[in-house]
């Protein structure tokens, strides 16, 4: 095999977890982005290890079918990242998700048959996210101010002009907010020139209440103009409710920093679910497919049913939504999350959705845990983790009080298969696991799987 040579019709024979296609040239095992299985293909090796290589498809010579009907966008996938799933039709986005999660569950366990469901298809399949952000940086040649996303696997800045994820509501919004960003004339970072200034915005939107929260995010809280922009936007559009400025001087990891400050409007957007309405405020954790969610939310509850002697609580709980919806049908409904700002969104959404019932505590599950005495016989806890996933203390205590009922929901299937995997060894079985599609586009999936201890 000789470096940035091209094969000529190379067969791809089947798909690695991370979606490459898989081919063989000369004996060597080759992963190739975009290339499905049966096609045929002239490819480049761009990298050669020990053990595999890496190539790029120069010319197709033969397609898969599964690429008919799929989105054709003007910035295909490629581009930006995240919408690995794009050039597919949504059937064989699903058909594909539940065989990658099949296989990841066999590569982290080989001595558990793990039975999943056919993917639960999201009601929407684009356009779903309630919550999106865009990079702000200001182009010298149209000498504007745009929003972009980082190019896939680099720190360059592509202005969007389609966004296939984002909801329709905040596709129309953005053009407005960057008007009045240029109209008065923000400062915009620069981090290679050291220029202090706004670097991005983030836009949170609820489809029932019909209600748009904008937060800003700066390097610095001084923002010349700021503040006139968010009262102009709020003054302007009626569906903009709340807009915040929020002060991040990193570089590197999560877009928001610690420290927001309300500009305009009210404090949190509302939302409804199930019949009840939630608060959200600006940095906590909301689920970003609504529609889908309740369908998630419904089969959580159906699981655990009406039972009036229960005690359920809800780990990882967020703004208390299953931990509220839930309560009216048991005895008592514990809600536990890290964030404070959470805990409160959750004790007032008890509030005003009249839940006597429920009780929340701002704290790190693995420490509630430890100190956490059973008072009633019946327990039944559910886990919603971040794609960590649960530490083996917490799983270890959690299976030493003995809940009748675990009701797991996970993003990420490696780190839910290792915790299964904890959960059987200390004398739980699961049932079959259901996927749902939350993020049509995109390699991810969500999975809810219940589990109760073998009966002797
Ligand atoms: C995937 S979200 C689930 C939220 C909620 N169940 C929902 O459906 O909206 C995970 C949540 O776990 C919280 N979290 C992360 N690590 C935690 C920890 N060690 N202890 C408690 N909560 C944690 C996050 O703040 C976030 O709200």
């Amino acid at each position: 095999m000789e470096l940035n040579k091209t094969y000529q019709d190379i067969e791809c024979i089947d798909l690695n977890t991370d979606f490459q296609g898989i081919a063989f040239i000369d004996n060597k095992k080759v992963f190739i982005e975009n290339f499905l299985p049966d096609e045929i293909a002239d490819v480049k090796v761009t990298t050669i290890k020990s053990k595999f290589a890496k190539g790029e498809v120069k010319t197709f010579k033969q397609k898969s079918p599964m690429r008919e009907g799929s989105l054709q966008s003007e910035q295909p996938y490629a581009y930006f990242g995240g919408c690995d799933l794009q050039t597919l039709n949504y059937d064989s986005q699903l058909k594909i998700k539940k065989q990658l999660t099949e296989k990841t569950a066999k590569l982290q366990d080989r001595n558990t048959q793990y039975v999943f469901d056919a993917v639960e298809a999201s009601p929407k399949q684009t356009h779903y996210r309630n919550k999106i952000h865009y990079q702000l940086y200001f182009d010298p040649f149209d000498a504007v101010i745009k929003a972009g996303f980082f190019l896939k696997g680099t720190k360059k800045l592509v202005e969007v002009k389609e966004n296939i994820l984002a909801d329709e509501k905040i596709v129309k919004i953005l053009p407005k907010v960057l008007l009045k960003l240029n109209e008065h004339q923000i400062k915009i970072a620069n981090i290679k020139e050291q220029v202090q200034g706004l670097k991005a915005v983030m836009f949170r939107w609820s489809e029932t209440k019909k209600q748009m929260m904008v937060i800003f995010v700066a390097t610095t809280k001084n923002i010349k103009k700021i503040e006139r922009v968010a009262k102009e936007l709020v003054r302007e559009n009626n569906v903009i409710k709340s807009v915040y400025l929020n002060i991040n001087g990193k570089n590197q990891g999560s877009i928001l920093g610690r420290q927001m400050l309300l500009l305009a409007g009210k404090e949190a957007i509302q939302d409804e679910l199930l019949g009840m309405n939630f608060n959200i405020p600006a940095t906590a954790f909301y689920q970003v497919n609504a529609p889908q969610t309740a369908k998630i939310y419904q089969h959580v509850l159906d699981i655990i049913a009406a039972d009036k002697k229960a005690t359920v609580i809800d780990f990882y709980c967020g703004i208390g939504t299953m931990t509220n919806l839930i309560a009216p049908q048991v005895h008592k409904a514990i809600g536990i999350d890290i964030v404070e700002e959470s805990i409160n969104a959750a004790k007032q959404n008890a509030i005003i959705n009249n839940i006597a019932n429920s009780e929340f505590v701002a704290e790190d599950v693995n420490t509630f845990i430890q100190e956490y005495k059973k008072v009633d016989a019946s327990l039944i806890a559910i886990i919603d983790p971040p794609r960590s996933g649960c530490t083996p203390e917490f799983i270890e205590k959690l299976t030493e009080l003995n809940p009748d009922k675990v009701i797991y929901i996970s993003c990420n299937p490696k780190t839910l298969i290792t915790d299964l995997k904890a959960f059987n060894e200390r004398g739980f079985e699961h049932e079959e696991i259901k996927l749902y599609d939350m993020f049509p586009q995109t390699l991810h999936v969500e999975s809810v799987v219940l589990l109760s201890r073998v009966q002797k």
